[in-house]
């Protein structure tokens, strides 16, 4: 297979290997160490003085930020402090549409749709369908399309608010993007998108093209509202490189510097990287019928012991078992999590147990996410930019 990440060139190979991780755009290898890259692409983390501002609006601290799931940022204090002003924010957020939806994919969705709900704000969902196609030579546009179509009803699945939510696809709203695009592209040359992307002699000019129309969503709300819009974005932090070059050019074409607050991977099922829809089988796929899930999760990878003696002798790692970050992340309460995380690591719980719960919390969980998704097809085109249906 020819992707970017395969071409990329030595320098940047070098840079990276210092650490035993790689974070790009299209490449997460490794055990992250996430405080490293904190420093590394020079973003802030989310203290306790930023939750308590939050807490100040949402009252009360969402999990996934007590849990430093949501863990870095840019500006979100800004953010807050113009929100508190009076002043309202757009959030932005988007998918690559190169596969199904999984149950890490939907997480930082569901946060998204919390921060919509709390802080009453707008929402534009980008798909780059454009990105997904460019970036490995395998893909076909048709390929792309369908998983368009079935990425969009997860999308609605989720729960945005109808009213305030508008739905990108690149290929088909590209009129909205492009006059954006083209003033942001004009003002990036190609040593900086190469320092920051990695391009290489050998990369294809769409991809190196390509970072302006993920940009241009950062902007299109003061287009909107005929006004400098203040702009949240979350997203995991392997796109931070498009919010840094978004972020150089901003005040000189008159528009805010988007804000962002960064996710950490969710990890897969299996030994280790985080969950893909390129290991099928390390991920719960939101249309997974019940016995899937069942035979996943059985099969996953834990921080058990080999065998039951040595289990309840030694006691289980669960902070490096993807069956208890999931619980935790999903589907436990604070309390019943704290409690697992004592009863494994002092050897009285066995690795069956959890895995029967997060079977249990994620059938429930995709038997009505299902639902939600069945309903979506009605309502496509009132999530759509242009307002006009999308088919199959
Ligand atoms: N490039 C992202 C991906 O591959 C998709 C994306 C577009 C996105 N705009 C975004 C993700 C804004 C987060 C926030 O998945």
């Amino acid at each position: 297979m020819e992707d970017l990440a395969s071409t990329r060139d030595e320098e940047s190979d070098n840079n990276n290997s210092k650490d035993n991780f790689k974070v790009t755009p299209w490449e997460v290898e490794g055990e992250i160490d996430y405080n490293k890259l904190v420093i590394q692409f020079g973003t802030q983390p989310i203290t306790f003085e930023i939750i308590e501002r939050i807490k100040h609006v949402t009252g009360e601290v969402h999990p996934m930020l007590k849990l430093q799931y949501f863990f870095s940022h840019r500006d979100l204090d800004w953010i807050l402090k113009k929100h508190a002003d009076g002043e309202s924010f757009y959030l932005y957020t988007g998918r690559g549409p190169s596969g199904m939806i999984h149950i890490g994919h939907v997480m930082p969705w569901l946060f998204t749709r919390y921060l919509q709900e709390k802080f009453d704000s707008k929402l534009l969902f980008q798909l780059t369908d454009d990105e997904k196609f460019l970036q490995s030579q395998d893909r076909s546009s048709e390929e792309i399309r369908h998983y368009t179509y079935e990425n969009i009803l997860d999308i609605i699945a989720v729960g945005f608010n109808p009213y305030k939510t508008k739905i990108i696809i690149d290929t088909k709203h590209i009129q909205h993007l492009y006059p954006i695009a083209t003033e942001i592209a004009k003002r990036i040359t190609f040593s900086t998108a190469k320092a920051v992307f990695g391009f290489s002699s050998s990369t294809n000019i769409g991809m190196v093209g390509f970072p302006p129309i993920q940009a241009a969503p950062c902007f299109l709300p003061s287009v909107i509202e005929n006004k400098p819009t203040p702009v949240l974005i979350p997203a995991a932090i392997d796109q931070d490189p498009y919010w840094r070059i978004t972020r150089d050019v901003a005040e000189r074409m008159g528009y805010y510097k988007p804000a962002q607050i960064h996710s950490k991977f969710i990890p897969g099922l299996g030994m280790s990287g985080k969950m893909s829809s390129s290991k099928p089988e390390t991920a719960l796929f939101t249309t997974d019928d019940p016995e899937v899930i069942d035979n996943k999760v059985s099969a996953a990878f834990t921080g058990g012991q080999p065998t039951i003696t040595l289990q309840r002798q030694l006691g289980g790692n669960a902070l490096g078992c993807p069956v208890f970050w999931y619980l935790r992340y999903l589907f436990d309460s604070e309390k019943q999590s704290d409690e697992r995380l004592l009863k494994c690591k002092s050897g009285n719980l066995l690795c069956g147990e959890c895995k029967s719960d997060l079977s249990k919390g994620s059938k429930t969980f995709i038997v009505e996410f299902k639902k939600r998704r069945e309903k979506a097809k009605d309502v496509i085109a009132d999530f759509m930019l242009d307002g006009e249906p999308y088919e199959k």
